[in-house]
Order: C-alpha cells, then structure tokens, then sequence
C-alpha cells in the first residue's frame, strides 16, 4: 500500500516509454493554487506528479520536460470539440481561467515523438474531465444541507433522495462533486503533501461501475479515516480499530492479519452453538410476553441479543443482556457506557438529552462540564470491561482458542510480522463491538419489520423452516446454509436499509475514475449504498418496485436473471476493507429468523406507520424508529418452546445466574473453550476425540492437505482443528501451556525448501531441538512429509527432522512417517493412503469408534478422492445469463477478494539473451511492479508467474469435451481458503465468476499434466466399453503406466482421446487434472538499480513428447511470447531464506550460476553496482557461469564483462560445456582450478551462492567445495564435510536450486 520509493523514477521511464509509443499524458491544474501536476496513462494505472507553480507556457512546459525526461514537449487544450495546440502564455493563462475546469481542471498535454500535429494514437487518447458538479453548493456550508434535509431520518438516506433520486440523477448523473468546506482534519498523518482546500471536494456517487473499479485499484483508493471531524471523533472514543483505521496506519494491517481469521467461513461454524445458546434465551425471554401483547423497544432486544452473541463468540464472556433485559435487570455495564461514548461521538449527547431541558436552561448548572465528566466516565467504564476482558482471557479463565482476545494476545499478525499493540487492543475490542452488533440487530429490526408486514413472505419463510427442520425443534449447524429463503429475507432487509449507508475511499495520488473524470490526491469518495440499493436499472424490472421488499431478489440465480451489476449490492463495503463479520452476521441472523418465525407470530401495532430510519434510539446504524412488534406463540410452537425453555433451563442449572456473568464470572460450559451445545448435540454421533494437525507450508500444497485431512478427521468424528506449525508455537494447546496437545493427537505435514522449513515453520523448526528428551511424553504424533526428490540432498529434510525432533523428545508416534514425492505423477495416492491410515490408527489407539456414515464411506472408497479440494466449474445453460468476463476483470476481482493474489505485470522489455544462431531461447525480461510490490523485494527475491496452456492444448480438449470454447462456465473460485488456493488460483466456495470455457481451460488447469496412476483407475473404473475398461485396467498397473503413460508423458486428453467410450463432462476432466500452479523465477535485478520494475531471465522449455506431442512449457513459452506492453500474471515472492548479499558490501562473494543460475547474480551484480556508485567499497566478488558456447547461450556477456571492468566482478570464470573444439568444461571444474584463491576468500569469511539445477550440478559443486577443502585445507574427508556443515549452519553457503 505504500508508495515506494522511486515511484517518479519508473513514472518518468514509464512516461518516455508511453510517450515514445504516442499514447498520452495530461497536465492538470488546480484552480485553488494554480499549481501543476502531469498524470500519465499507463496502461491499467494512472499515476500523477506534482510539478509545482507555473507562471508561463516555458515554464510549464519545462517543468514537464525535465520531470518526464523528453525532449520535445507540446501541449494542447482539452476541449469538447477538439485538442487545440497551446502556444502561449496568455493562451495558457485562459485555458486555466475556463470554466470547465473546477479543481481538477485539465489540460491536455501530449508529447509527440514525431514531428505531427498530433500522433493518431494520441488523438484518441480518452478524455480527461472534471467530476460533474451536483447540486449548487452554498456559500460556507457548501452541499452539508443535502444530508440534513428532506426529512428522512438519516443523513445518507437524505443525501440519496436529494441528490441520486432518478429525476435528480438524470440532471446530475450518477456521479457527481460535492463541497463538504472545513470536515478536512490533519492530512498530514494520514497522506502527505495534500494541496490545501481539495479536501472540501468529495465525490458522491450511486454508479456500481464506480464501486467496481474502486475495488479493483484499492491501492490507487484506500481507506483513509481520521480526516473527516465525526470519523476522529468516532476515534476518540472506539480508538484505532480495524473498522476506524486508515489502510496505510499500521494497526489496521496488524490487526487486518489477525483478527478477520476469527470470523472466516470455518470459524462461523464453530460458533454455532454460542449463537443458539443466546437465540434460545431470547426465545424463552420472549416466550414469557402475552398473547397479543406488544414488545416496546424491538431495537434494544435485538440490540442485546447481538452483542451478547458476538462478545460470547468472539472473546468468550458472556454479557447477559438477554438474560438481564428478560428479569428487568440492569444490562451490562459495557452496554450503556459504550452508547453514550457512541452517542457523545456522534454529537448526540446533549446537557438536554442528558440532565434534561431544566438543566439546560439552569444557569448555575455548568453543563458542558457535566457532560464532559459523564462522557470521561463512560469511556473510563468502557475501559475497564476491555481490560477486565484482556486480564481474564490472561488468565485463561475466558477465551480460548477461538478468542480473539487470544489472538490478539498471543499471535502475531502473519502479514506483518507484528503483535497487535496493547494500546490497540482496546480500540479493535470496540470496533467489534460497534461493528458486531448494532448492524446485525438494525438488520434484523428492519427483517422482522418487513416480515411481519408481508405475509406472503411470512408464509415463505415458514414453509422453509418446516422443510429444513422437518420434526426437529431446532436447527442443527448444517441446516443453516439451507435456509436460502431467510438468507433471502436478511439480504433484502440489507438492500434496503444498509446498515453503514456511506461507505468511504480515498484518492491515494492523483488519477482518473471511470478513465475519464479527474480525481486529485485527498480527495475523499463517498459511495451512497442507500441510493445504489435502490437503483430501478439493478434493482426493479421483473422484480417489481426497487424501494419495495421482496426477498426473492436474492434467490438462488435471480441476480443473473436480473442481469444486475455484481456491485449494486454493496452493504458490507468491498476489498480489504470489507466487512469481517459478514458470514457471523449471516450465520446469526438466520438462525434467529428461523427459531424467532417458528415460535412466534409478528404484527405492527395497529396505526403504526412505516417506520422511518433513524439512530435516535441509540446506536450507530439507522434501525425503524420506535419499532414495536405484536406477538403470538404460533399454535404448533408448544413443543418446540417447551424443549427450548428447557434447554435454557439446563443451561441455567449448569451455569451462574446472568447477574453473575455481569459480573464477569461466566461459567466453564459458557465459555466458547468449552463444548457448545451444538458441539455436544454432535458428540452424540461422534467421540470428538481432539486432533490438531500442523501444516508447514508455503505455496499452500501442505496446507491444503492438512485442511482435507481435517474434513475427513471431522468425518470419523474427531474434532479436528488446523493450524501452522508456528502458530501452535503461540497458542499453548498443552494443559500446563506446553505447546502441543497431550489429549487426543497431533498430525504433521509438511514441505522444504532446499533443505529448510517452510515459513510458517522455521519458529516451531528452532522451538523443537530446545525440547527436553522425555517433555514431550504425553504426545501422540504423526508427520507425513510432501518434497520433490529432485532436491536429492534434501528431500524431505524438514518433515523429517519433525519426525525425529518429535520422537526424541519423548512423543509416541502412532505410525511411522509417510511421504510423497510431487516428482510423481501420482503423490496424491500416497496422501489418500496415509490419511486412511493414520485415521484408522488413531481411532485404534484411542479405542473410538468412526461414524457410520465414514465407515460406509471409507468401504465404498469415496473418502479416499476427498483430499483434492475440487475446483468448481458449472457450464452454464446457453439461456442463462451473465457475459464471460475477460482475464483482466477475473484477475482484478481475484485480487480484489485476495488482496495477496496475482498482478497483471506489464511487459517493459523482452529480449533474446542467446547468440544468433543459437536453438534454444532465454528470454530478458523487464515487468513493471505495481505499487505494492515494487518496493518490497530484494535482490535474489523470486517473482512466481503463472503460466497457460497452449492453444494446441486447449484446442485438443474443446474437441474432445465437443464443446467450442465460446461457451461460458461459472467459476467459484476460492478467496477464503489458504494462500494455496490463491496461488493456484482454483478452489472452491466464494467467489462466483463467469468465463470462457476457453479460457477457463487456459488458465485454470493444466492441461499438459500427465494423468496419476489413480485417474487411470478411475476411468477404467468409469469406462462403459469392457475392452477399453480393460485396456485402461492395464494402464493402471505398474509397467503399463511407466510404459505407455507417464513414460510418453502423456496428456489427459491424449488418453481420453486411445478409449472414445468414455465420455466426460468439463467439471470431470477439471477436477482430474491438477491446477494450473505458478513458476518460480529467480529475480534477476536489483531494485536499487531500476526501481518499480523487475527482470526475470527465462530459458524457454520446447520439447517433443515421446507420444509425438510438441510441449511448450506453460509459463516460460508464455513468457517468451509477451510483447512489450502485454501483461504477464505474477507476483513477487519475498525469500525467508538468506540468499541476499552478505550486510557489509566488503565481505567476498562467491556465486555460481550456471544457464539461468545465473539470475539472481545478476541481481546481486546490479546491486553491488550501485552500492559502489553510492560510495560503498566492496569485497572481492567471483561469478562461475556455465554454458554450451561462447557463441550459442554466453548470456549477459556484455554485461558480465562490464561488471569486471568496473571492478564489481573481480573474477569471471566461464565453463563451456559445448565449445568448438575444445573439451567440455563444467563450473565444478574450474572452481577447483580455482581452489587456492577461493579458498583464501573462505578464509576471509566468503559467501557463497549456487543457483541452478538441483539434481547435479548442485550436488557437484558442493562437491567440488569438499575437495577444495582437502586439497588447499588440508582437511581429510570427514572434515571436509563438517566444515560444509559450519558452512551451511552459518548460512554462508546458500543455494537457491531448482529442479529442471
Ligand atoms: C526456485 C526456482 C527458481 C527458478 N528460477 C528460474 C529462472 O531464473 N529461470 C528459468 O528459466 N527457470 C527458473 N526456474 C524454473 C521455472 O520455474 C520453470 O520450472 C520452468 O520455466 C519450466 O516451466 P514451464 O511452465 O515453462 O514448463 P512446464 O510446462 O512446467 O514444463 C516443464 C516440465 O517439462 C519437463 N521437461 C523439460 N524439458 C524436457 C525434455 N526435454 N523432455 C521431457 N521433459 C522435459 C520438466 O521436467 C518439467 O516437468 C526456477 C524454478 C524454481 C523452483
Ligand atoms: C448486517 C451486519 C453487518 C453489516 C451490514 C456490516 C457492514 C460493514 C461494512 C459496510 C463495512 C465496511 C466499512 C467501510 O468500508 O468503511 C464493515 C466493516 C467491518 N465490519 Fe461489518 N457489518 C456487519 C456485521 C459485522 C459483524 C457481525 C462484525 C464482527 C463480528 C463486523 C465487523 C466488521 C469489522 C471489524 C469491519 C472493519 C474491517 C476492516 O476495515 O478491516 N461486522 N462492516
Ligand atoms: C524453491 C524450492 C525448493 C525446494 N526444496 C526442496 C527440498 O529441499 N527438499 C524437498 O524434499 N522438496 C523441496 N521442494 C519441493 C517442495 O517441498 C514441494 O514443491 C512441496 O509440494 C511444496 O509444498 P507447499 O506448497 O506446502 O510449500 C522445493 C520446492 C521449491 C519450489
């Protein structure tokens, strides 16, 4: 999110490139200051630099010629009816004098190359213009009076119908500027070098279209709070939690790590049981009121119900407000002192709402002073909750696993690094609070107004419930997903009163929106969701009045039918800065809705109007002011009421009265550490033996199994929990807070990396040795290891060295260690059948018996496919609708829902590296970085891109599926799941999107996998024709599937295409082959030479199959064939590893990297260049290179050599495998012809890098080291070795190897 350093560096190169090419660039003004700024289109980003004031057209133009670094600069003026040169000052001077331009006034500035009046591409660059102006401001309160009046109870509820209501749309647009003079607050910490007076302009808008491309360029649009008076003062009182923070402030992306994990999809489940607890104890609260009689104050309830629920969820103490509210006691402390901060905040709280009018009037009453004293007191009690909270969940006495308290205490965030300040953790206590509660319960205010107002949709939601619980009283877990039509019921209560009806962004730097309106740095945008929700062109048509409820809007496939934008529905905000409680609030408001309708009957007292929405009756989100509900117990809720007063009466008996949970003493069972109800209404079925399983992980594979392994534990009635390997190191699981649990097991997987941990793991690899042999007796343990014997020397090294860690330490290992080899195509069986294993063991060892339902499912072989978590496409009837969106808008949604995903990284250069005549290709190329990213690599650093699959490929199984490409598919791709779903962009769950089928194939699966042995099986077992089922029986075994399928590397689709019997659909030949992954590429810059962008040095792999099939490899051939301007989908990955240039420039350096080993030397080469440009004097350095010919693939000769002359290399030593005439030479060869000197540099505290093949060359040079150390240190074998041990262990030899 930060701009890195430089960014007017790549700008200007960026600029020459883009100016050279003919494209545009515009020079802007602003009015207030007359001072000037260039932004530059890029393609798919528009950034901006300041140039100061500008008195004349020379200086303008100068100013603009140095910043952009070109020559020959012109300018035109931006007009309706054309782009006029401007060639004078007093032509300039008009120009800025226009009109048209309000602050973001432009010109129009293009810089051609040629010698034309304009270069056509520049003619149809788009046009630059300002934001439409709204309604007239006025003087001094500028357009305020728009969200004051009209009479609608809320200010965003007024703003829409002043200014976005249709007639008034049409006049203004849906988009439009508005002056809010003097709510600007001190930018300064928030953005730097805000131009005075821009912060009066806000842009108000209603346009999806806008919402839509906010989302995708968060980080051209933060979320900056604190600069708007309310918001700080909203601040003072709920401190700098996640919902109050700015992006950029580094709480919020402390906290942003930690805290949204506690409410994710996996999570929600979990509370279930807290959330019946406390719906139970509404229904039998309210289960007390008389027939018919009238419940004053809905709001208050619900207000109870939902902030018991998410303070019992979230952090473990049960508030009872229900409870207290239902015996007429005083609620929670918490509660009061908290509305009247947020009343204070909100400038609510009046000497008259307070003390009364007679106050008011008293002259000897001081009342600013009283109200300052209460609202100093109410904060102070609000405090002491929080602390009382964070010192009880210390303790241990409330919490748990699942508090986020704990989180917040022990865990450090795993995007930053960071814990949560302890200061902090006040203010993210009351954003949950805040955030947690008064939505949901506005919501369900609203839902259960509308309800019982309509009662076809009463009768709807009815039949629902009864079809879901059938004869049960209650719903278990697993129903609430099935009820769609209440889900239904909530979502249209949202669309029409969202409870945050403003949802904010900020201008980062200055840029367009939409491409063409010009939007200044600090400028705020204001998305009015109340007028976006009720827009007749998404909203009405066939589903009738857009201002009336009807749920079925959101019934399954009525957005497509009504071809409504995917953002006109925004009520949880979007991006990073969505709602983290969305799937709570959902989970919750469904159950409620479904235990409330079942037992009762609602109606509006008689005469009482549609109410309007208001925060009068306290609170933050506008609910039906004064609501108040009749009731009736419905005529077959008997039993069911009689079962849930009975429940809570249980509950009661086992647990303190809720005067003493006031107190802060709620029970054990209460606590959320302790089984729920639900859980132990699951216990009947399963034992629930505890199993933690442990992921080292970092591309996502191990973590990915370790979430299958856990769904297929759940399945044999474990309860099952994941976590990574660090982690648990944070959050004790042991009894006596030891970090691993003694009761039920612990299952490991996990990956290496040349011999290391993964990073989720490095704390636990050095936590593990510290271990006292026999402290660990109490733990029963598994590990199954995932590696690639490629890396021979180190394969499977880190899960190993669990395994023993754990063993010797005293841990009883309940089945020896299992591995796979993702060398093989067929890793996965050896995971299905350790996974069968190690359960069936478990279940052995603790003497537990499975759910019927797992041991049918293991004897049928269903369990076993489990582990490949599926990718879910859906051909879409030709009738259904929904356009395929285009790669760029799929990657940006991605990326919008996964902020850590994939960038589209423009092409900047893509050179040959390889001699003229040479057969083979290494390509050089140059991508721009996007903001986010640029600044954060180091040299030796990998970019991961994401390769494709050739369109012989995609062609080939188009043809066999007999489908054309065109057709469109529904994606549901995974954005919640672990980092290795985003990296393999599959999954499952979340997002929905649409595209080609073609390009689904393209991107989504790799096609040029060769099919496991077990797909062989399973389509011999699929087969229809005897003869072909047979023949695909004998592929499957050993010898015929070495001999005729992965021996022939053998495609999927090859395969279908021998046995023409079987048929298979998209999703079947989708969820057969793996997912398309990411390539590694080493970095081969610096970014201390060429800021904002990267280089990668790419060989291209080209080869035929045995089967006769050209293969070209799915990244490297797309890489190669990426023109300058094209886009490329990558993303930097940051080594935990030490392979970065020793801290002091002098130490001496020894690389070798051979072919494209040779990458991150050249990054290491271009850094220590330009550390000795900037005074730095450095150590000898040394490069072995390796390749065929001098001819043929010396890459980077002439930069190699000018590394030498420069003094940056003081030696390079070439070793030509291949060259005319002379022997074949290797690196390892002339490293020990070199043995005297480098070993003078060893003695000097060298370091050493090898890059390159993992399988021999590696091995060799390591190898090659060893004799050195006899030959020049005299050191016999078993030394030679222990000093490559010291070597290694000091990290002073690092290899970064890969496997060919
Ligand atoms: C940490 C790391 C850093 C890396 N850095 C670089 C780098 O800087 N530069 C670089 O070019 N690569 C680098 N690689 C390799 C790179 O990631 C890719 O593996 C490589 O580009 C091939 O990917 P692809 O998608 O083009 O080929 P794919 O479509 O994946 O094809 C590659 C597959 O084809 C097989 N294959 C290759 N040649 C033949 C043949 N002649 N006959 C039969 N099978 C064959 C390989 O065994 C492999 O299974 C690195 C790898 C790692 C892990
Ligand atoms: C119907 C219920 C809810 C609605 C309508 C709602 C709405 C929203 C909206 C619109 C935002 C984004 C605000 C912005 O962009 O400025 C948001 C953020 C947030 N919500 Fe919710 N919310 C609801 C329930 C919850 C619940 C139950 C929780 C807690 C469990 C919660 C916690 C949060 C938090 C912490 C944020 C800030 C996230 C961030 O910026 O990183 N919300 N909510
Ligand atoms: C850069 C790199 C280094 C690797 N080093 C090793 C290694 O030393 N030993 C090994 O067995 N596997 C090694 N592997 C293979 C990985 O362990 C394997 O790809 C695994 O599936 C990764 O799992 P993960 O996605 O859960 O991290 C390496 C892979 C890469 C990309």
């Amino acid at each position: 999110m930060q701009l890195p350093e430089g960014k007017t560096g790549l700008l200007a190169g960026a600029a020459l490139a883009a100016t050279a090419a003919g494209a545009a660039a515009y020079v802007y003004t602003n009015k207030l200051t007359c001072e000037q700024g260039v932004v530059v289109f890029l393609d798919g980003s528009k950034i901006g630099i300041h140039l100061g004031k500008c008195e004349s057209i020379d200086e303008l133009k100068g100013q603009v010629e140095e910043k952009l670094h070109i020559e020959d600069c012109r300018l035109f003026v931006e007009q309706a009816e054309g782009r006029p040169e401007l060639s004078s000052s007093a032509e300039l001077a008009a120009a800025l004098a226009s009109p048209a331009l309000r602050v973001s006034g432009v010109l129009l500035l293009l810089a051609t190359a040629d010698s034309q009046p304009l270069s056509s591409t520049a003619q149809q660059a788009p046009k630059l213009l300002a934001i439409p102006a709204g309604p007239k401001p006025l003087p001094l309160v500028g357009s305020f009076l728009l969200y004051k009046q009209g009479g609608q109870g809320h200010p965003a509820y007024n703003f829409a119908a002043n200014v976005f209501a249709p007639e008034k749309r049409a006049v203004w647009g849906d988009t439009v500027l508005i002056v809010l003079p003097h709510s600007g607050g001190p930018d300064g910490e928030v953005l730097k070098d805000v131009q005075p007076g821009l912060l009066d302009y806000a842009v108000a808008t209603c346009d999806p279209e806008v919402v839509a491309e906010l989302l995708a360029r968060q980080d051209d649009f933060p979320k900056l709070w604190g600069r708007r008076k309310a918001e700080r003062s909203l601040q003072a009182v709920a401190g700098n939690g996640l919902f109050t923070s700015s992006t950029l402030d580094k709480d919020w992306q402390v906290a942003h790590g930690l805290l949204p994990r506690a409410f994710n999809q996996i999570r929600i489940k979990n509370y279930f049981g807290v959330l019946l607890d406390k719906t139970r104890s509404f229904v039998a609260a309210w289960a007390q009121m008389p027939q018919g009689g009238t419940i004053e104050g809905v709001s208050d309830w619900l207000t109870c119900m939902t902030a018991d629920a998410v303070v019992k969820a979230a952090m473990g103490m049960d508030m009872g407000n229900v409870e207290a509210k239902a015996a007429g006691q005083p609620l929670h402390k918490f509660i009061d002192a908290f509305r009247f901060c947020l009343k204070s905040a909100l400038g609510r709280a009046t000497v008259e709402s307070e003390f009364g009018s007679l106050a008011a009037w008293n002259p000897f009453f001081d009342g600013a002073a009283a109200l300052a004293k209460k609202k100093a007191s109410a904060l102070q009690a609000s405090h002491d909750v929080v602390s009382e909270l964070l010192e009880r969940t210390r303790k241990g006495e409330i919490g748990g696993p699942q508090s986020v308290l704990s989180a917040m205490l022990n865990d450090v965030s795993p995007s930053t690094g960071d814990y949560v300040r302890l200061q902090n953790i006040y203010g993210q206590v009351m954003n949950l609070m805040i955030a947690g509660h008064e939505t949901t319960a506005a919501t369900l205010a609203w839902a259960l107004y509308y309800i019982s107002t309509h009662p076809e949709v009463e009768a709807k939601a009815l039949a629902e419930i009864s079809a879901v619980l059938g004869e049960r009283c209650e719903p278990r877990a697993d129903d609430v997903p099935k009820l769609v039509y209440l889900e239904a019921c909530f979502r249209e209560a949202l669309r029409l009163h969202p409870a945050v009806g403003t949802v904010t962004r900020d201008v980062y730097a200055d840029t367009t929106l939409k491409g063409t309106w010009f939007v200044r740095k600090g400028q705020r945008v204001d998305i009015n969701n109340v007028a976006l929700q009720r827009r007749e062109d998404q909203w009405g048509g066939s589903f009738g009045d857009p201002n009336a409820y009807n749920p079925e809007r959101f019934m399954p496939g009525a957005a497509e039918a009504s071809g409504r934008h995917p953002n006109a529905f925004n009520p949880w905000g979007f991006g990073v800065r969505a709602c983290i409680g969305s799937q709570f609030a959902l989970w919750e408001g469904k159950l409620f809705l479904c235990m409330v309708l079942r037992c009762f009957k609602f109606r509006v007292p008689e005469g009482f109007a549609r109410p309007l929405p208001s925060t009068a009756d306290g609170g933050a989100a506008p609910t039906p002011h004064h609501l108040a509900l009749r009731i009736w117990k419905r005529k077959e809720s008997g039993a069911v009421l009689e079962s849930i007063s009975s429940q809570v009466a249980a509950a009661k008996a086992g647990a303190a009265a809720p005067a003493a949970a006031q107190k802060g003493a709620a029970p054990a069972a209460a606590q959320h550490g302790a089984a729920p109800a639900a859980a132990t209404a699951a216990a009947e079925a399963s034992h629930g033996t505890p199993l933690l399983i442990l992921y080292g992980s970092n591309t996502g594979t191990c973590e990915e199994l370790a979430s299958s392994l856990a769904g297929q534990a759940a399945a044999a009635g474990f309860a099952a929990k994941t976590a990574s390997l660090d982690s648990v190191l944070a959050t004790p699981a042991g009894p006596a807070g030891g970090a691993l649990p003694e009761a039920g097991a612990l299952l490991v997987i996990s990956s290496t990396y040349n011999g290391t941990p993964p990073d989720n793991a490095a704390e636990f690899a050095r936590w593990l040795p510290k271990q006292a042999d026999g402290s660990l007796s109490k733990v029963t343990f598994g590990v199954f290891g995932v590696g690639n014997s490629q890396w021979a020397q180190t394969y499977q090294a880190f899960p190993t060295q669990v395994a023993l860690g754990l063993a010797r330490a005293g841990a009883t290992q309940v089945m020896e260690m299992r591995c796979s080899d993702v060398d093989s195509n067929d890793w996965m069986e050896a995971f299905d059948e350790w996974q069968r294993e190690v359960l069936r063991g478990l279940l052995v060892t603790f003497g537990v018996n499975p759910p019927e339902a797992y041991v049918a499912a293991v004897n049928s072989g269903a369990a076993a496919g489990e582990a490949k978590a599926r990718l879910q496409l859906r051909l879409l009837e030709a009738s259904e609708p929904g356009q395929a969106l285009s790669v760029e808008t799929v990657i940006a949604q991605l990326r919008a829902a996964k902020p850590d995903g994939y960038h589209l990284l423009e092409v900047l250069e893509n050179r040959e590296l390889q001699g003229p005549g040479a057969s083979r290709s290494t390509r050089h190329v140059q991508l721009a970085l996007p903001a986010g990213e640029a600044g954060q690599y180091s040299a030796g650093d990998h970019l991961e891109v994401m390769g494709n699959n050739d369109k012989a490929l995609v062609a080939a199984a188009l043809k066999r599926l007999g489908l054309t490409g065109a057709e469109r598919v529904e994606w549901r791709a995974n954005i919640e799941g672990g980092s290795g779903s985003a990296r393999s962009l599959g999954g499952s769950g979340g997002l929905s999107l649409i595209l080609s089928v073609s390009d689904a194939l393209t991107w989504l699966v790799d096609l040029a996998a060769v099919p496991s042995k077990r797909t062989v099986s399973l389509l011999a077992e699929g087969c229809p024709c005897p003869p072909e089922a047979a023949a695909l029986r004998q592929l499957a075994t050993e010898e015929g599937y070495k001999e005729k399928v992965s021996g022939q590397r053998l495609t999927l689709v090859e395969l279908l295409g021998q046995f023409q019997s079987l048929s298979v659909s998209l999703d079947q030949l989708a969820n057969l082959l793996p997912r398309m992954g990411p390539r590694y590429y080493s970095i081969s810059s610096s970014p201390l030479a060429r800021p904002g962008t990267c280089s990668i040095s790419v060989g291209l792999v080209a080869f035929t199959t045995p089967s006769g099939r050209p293969h070209r490899g799915a990244a490297s051939a797309t890489i190669n064939a990426t023109p300058v301007g094209g886009k490329l989908l990558g993303s930097v990955r940051k080594l935990s590893s030490s392979f970065r240039l020793p801290q002091d420039p002098s130490t001496p350096v020894i690389m070798i990297g051979p072919g494209t080993g040779v990458a991150p030397m050249m990054g290491f080469l271009q850094e220590r260049a330009a550390l000795a440009a900037g005074g730095a004097s450095l150590g000898p350095a040394h490069l072995f290179f390796g390749c065929r010919s001098s001819a043929e693939d010396f890459i980077y000769r002439a930069e190699l050599e000018g590394y030498v002359k420069s003094g940056v290399l003081a030696g390079l030593h070439v070793a030509f495998s291949r060259e005319p005439g002379a022997s074949k030479v290797y690196v390892q060869d002339l490293i020990l012809q070199q043995g005297p000197a480098l070993w003078g540099l060893f003695e000097a505290g060298a370091h050493v890098y090898v890059c390159g093949d993992a399988r021999r060359m590696a091995p060799d040079v390591r190898n090659a080291f060893k004799e050195m150390a006899k030959s020049c240190g005299g050191r016999n074998a078993a030394a030679a070795e222990s000093w490559m041990g010291g070597l290694l262990e000091a990290k002073r030899y690092l290899e970064d190897v890969w496997a060919g």
